[in-house]
């Protein structure tokens, strides 16, 4: 039998998540060569120590701005629930024991999926203001040192919590079979959003069936 596929995310929001991943890459690296002396030779990579200066609050500006475009997407989508909730309290049985038939019901994004998306925004959106803050070129001769200082320790603050973020969020890509492909190819098997989001996929299958009906109209 025909393996059924749904489509989970559009070409552009596919394009869209990659490169948010690609200038998410650059910023961190290039923050990380400018954060301690022993990670300095990465500023090699970005064309010496005052390029790598130069360019990284850019990449960081270009992430935002990006991660901007997937919030006004998916915001809504993830907005909390009460059933979240209890997904979040029925947890550590997935974790530990990775039993799903315990778990309740999901829509498009479980609670997880909810936290990684509301830390990487509110992350973001610190390492935006602070980073402005302390921006020589443009900014920080107006800014109090006192308060540049506070925005570098929040700066590093938000980006390790984001970078912690974001091995959660790839951890659980490929750990749970057949999700990366939603954003390789766009779509999920069947098979995978009823086991893994069922509301979701009732949904759909309504949504679908209602399709099929108007056509036959
Ligand atoms: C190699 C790194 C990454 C991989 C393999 C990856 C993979 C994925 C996959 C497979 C999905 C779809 C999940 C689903 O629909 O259930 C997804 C969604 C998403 N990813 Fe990534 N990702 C990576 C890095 C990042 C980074 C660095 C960010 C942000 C800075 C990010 C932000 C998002 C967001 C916002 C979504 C939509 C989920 C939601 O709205 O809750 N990803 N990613």
């Amino acid at each position: 039998m025909k393996k059924l596929y749904i489509q989970r995310y559009t070409d552009n929001q596919r394009i869209n998540h990659w490169l948010v991943v690609v200038l998410f890459g650059l910023a961190g690296f290039s923050g990380l060569a400018l954060f301690h002396p022993n990670l300095f030779f990465l500023t090699q990579f970005f064309g010496g120590p005052q390029w790598t200066r130069i360019v990284h609050p850019y990449f960081g500006i270009g992430v935002f701005l990006l991660f901007l475009l997937m919030f006004i997407g998916f915001w809504a989508a993830n907005t909390w629930k009460r059933r979240d909730t209890e997904w979040l309290k029925a947890s550590p049985e997935l974790v530990l024991h990775d039993d799903e038939e315990k778990m309740p019901p999901v829509g498009k994004y479980n609670a997880g999926q909810k936290l990684v998306f509301w830390s990487m925004t509110l992350c973001l959106l610190v390492l935006l203001v602070t980073g402005l803050l302390f921006w020589q070129a443009w900014f920080a001769e107006s800014v109090p040192i006192a308060l540049q200082r506070v925005a570098v320790v929040l700066h590093a603050l938000a980006a390790f919590i984001m970078s912690l973020t974001a091995v959660v969020h790839i951890y659980a890509a490929i750990w749970v079979k057949g999700t990366l492909r939603a954003m390789t190819q766009g779509n999920v098997s069947a098979g995978w959003a009823k086991r893994h989001h069922l509301l979701w996929y009732r949904d759909k299958m309504e949504g679908a069936q209602r399709d099929i009906q108007a056509e036959r109209l």
